[in-house]
């Protein structure tokens, strides 16, 4: 018998090479090239969608598909753009247990509700399971059909049939096996096998696909990363378990805009769009407590109101300590580095934690000024005015930048009834440098 040729695969982004090496060349991970056998068959993820007949004009093309439907969750059709756009593939990536399956049977029964058919192919539960949670979710519709299998071969039968299912869930592409690529189920060239499959399958019918990829904190394992070039939308559900919100945010979008996200709370009865989400991540905010401050961030194309704490103490360690939950650390780094240079605040000696109100992770650069403005008033040991807010980038030499958004961030701040507003210069108002700034709010230091 001829010996399988191997090839190896790295677990980080897929790319492939025909020797091992410690470092993938396609992503640069370090040690993440496993081996596997080569594929049985060339899959074509190019391959053309039918017959070939040649180049079409397209002034004259029209297209054969429907438009996109509500999907029966108003907030998500509006994060998708349009709602489920048939034939269009979609996946949704998120940690074990954030509660993708929740959510993606949430909107099966939604559709289901409206008439149309859903399916819910899982490979993780049983229907048992399946039909257990549905009834937790208080989801009992006719149309709403599961099937339990780890076959890929089945949910693409299922995209096949003349009276294809409006939607079709396969949770997750980490449990399905493909026949067309070796390797357990999970792997990188199992995962996407069943991927070009059912993304294939899903174009010439007229349901939507929704795949479950599952990403794990210490990084993406035959993840989704491999598969965001494969389909139309990705959309990743996020948050920390300890907590009960999620967020679930656009990456890639076909058929609308990204950077939308919305916010769910995950209750007894499954997640529930939080309908006014700009100040869920305030909390139980004590004003006048020092070292709280409150931001107004922009997250997508939406201000929230979120606070940022920080605690400035004696450290008794050599190397004192830096923590930063829900915001980069080298940022937090980064501003006290620039607040020792630049208004002489001494903190060599403190230990330093900031953190975001309800574990919310903030990657906008407007977070600085409120941070900057949370470690001062912490290490002062004075609360900053009640009710005031902060938005606005520091750069190195202790400038204030203006950040993209002002507008609905003011209009937001108005709002919310914030009042003192700090913001950057704009129009000739504002706080130009953080010299100004520690003077507003402290007066001399
Ligand atoms: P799940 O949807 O299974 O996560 P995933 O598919 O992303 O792995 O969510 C699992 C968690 O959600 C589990 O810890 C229990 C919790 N949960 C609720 O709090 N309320 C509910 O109504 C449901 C169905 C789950
Ligand atoms: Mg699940």
């Amino acid at each position: 018998m001829a010996k399988a040729r191997l090839i190896y695969a790295c677990t980080a982004c897929g790319g492939v090479s025909p020797r091992w090496r410690g470092q993938c060349e396609s992503c640069g991970a370090w040690n993440t090239l496993a081996e596997q056998a080569a594929p049985k068959q060339q899959l074509r993820p190019g391959a053309p969608l039918g017959p070939s007949s040649g180049p079409v004009p397209l002034a004259g093309f029209s297209q054969e598909h429907a438009p996109a439907a509500p999907s029966g969750l108003p907030e998500l059709d509006r994060v998708l753009g349009q709602g489920l756009q048939p034939g269009a593939a979609i996946l949704l990536g998120g940690e074990p247990g954030i509660g993708k399956s929740t959510l993606l049977l949430q909107l099966a029964g939604q559709v289901a509700a409206t008439g149309r058919t859903a399916v819910y192919v899982s490979g993780e539960e049983s229907l048992g399971q399946l039909a257990t949670r549905a009834r937790r979710l208080g989801l009992a519709h006719d149309a709403l059909l599961a099937s339990s299998t780890t076959s890929a071969a089945e949910a693409v039968d299922i995209l096949g049939r003349r009276d294809a299912p409006a939607v079709v869930v396969v949770d997750s592409v980490q449990t399905m096996a493909s026949s067309l690529a070796d390797g357990v189920p999970g792997s990188p060239a199992q995962v996407r096998a069943v991927a070009a499959e059912l993304v294939e399958a899903v174009k010439k019918s007229s349901s939507t696909l929704i795949l479950v990829g599952h990403v794990t904190k210490e990084g993406l394992i035959a993840g989704p990363k491999i598969l965001e070039h494969m389909v139309d939308t990705v959309l990743y559900l996020e948050g920390d378990r300890q907590h009960f919100y999620r967020i679930l945010r656009v990456f890639k979008n076909r058929f609308g805009p990204t950077d939308e996200l919305m916010v769910l709370e995950m209750l007894g009865d499954g997640l529930a769009p939080v309908p006014d989400p700009s100040t869920y991540f305030l909390g139980e905010r004590d004003e006048t407590a020092s070292g709280s401050a409150v931001v107004l961030a922009l997250e997508g194309k939406r201000p929230f109101a979120v606070e940022v704490q920080s605690l400035v103490s004696k450290s008794y360690l050599a190397m004192p300590r830096r923590t930063a939950l829900g915001l980069d650390l080298n940022r937090l780094n980064l501003l006290l580095a620039v607040l020792e240079k630049r208004l002489g605040v001494q903190m060599g000696q403190s230990d330093i934690y900031a953190k975001t109100g309800g574990g919310l992770k903030l990657t906008d650069p407007g977070l600085d000024l409120g941070l900057v403005a949370a470690v001062l008033s912490s290490y002062y040991d004075r609360p900053l005015p009640p009710r005031s807010v902060f938005w606005g980038e520091v750069d190195l030499s202790g400038r204030i930048r203006p950040v993209s958004g002002h507008d609905a961030r003011l209009k937001q701040a108005k709002r919310l009834g914030y009042k003192p507003i700090f913001h950057p210069p704009v129009e000739g108002k504002g706080t130009a440098t953080l010299k100004d700034f520690q003077r507003a709010l402290f007066g001399a230091g």
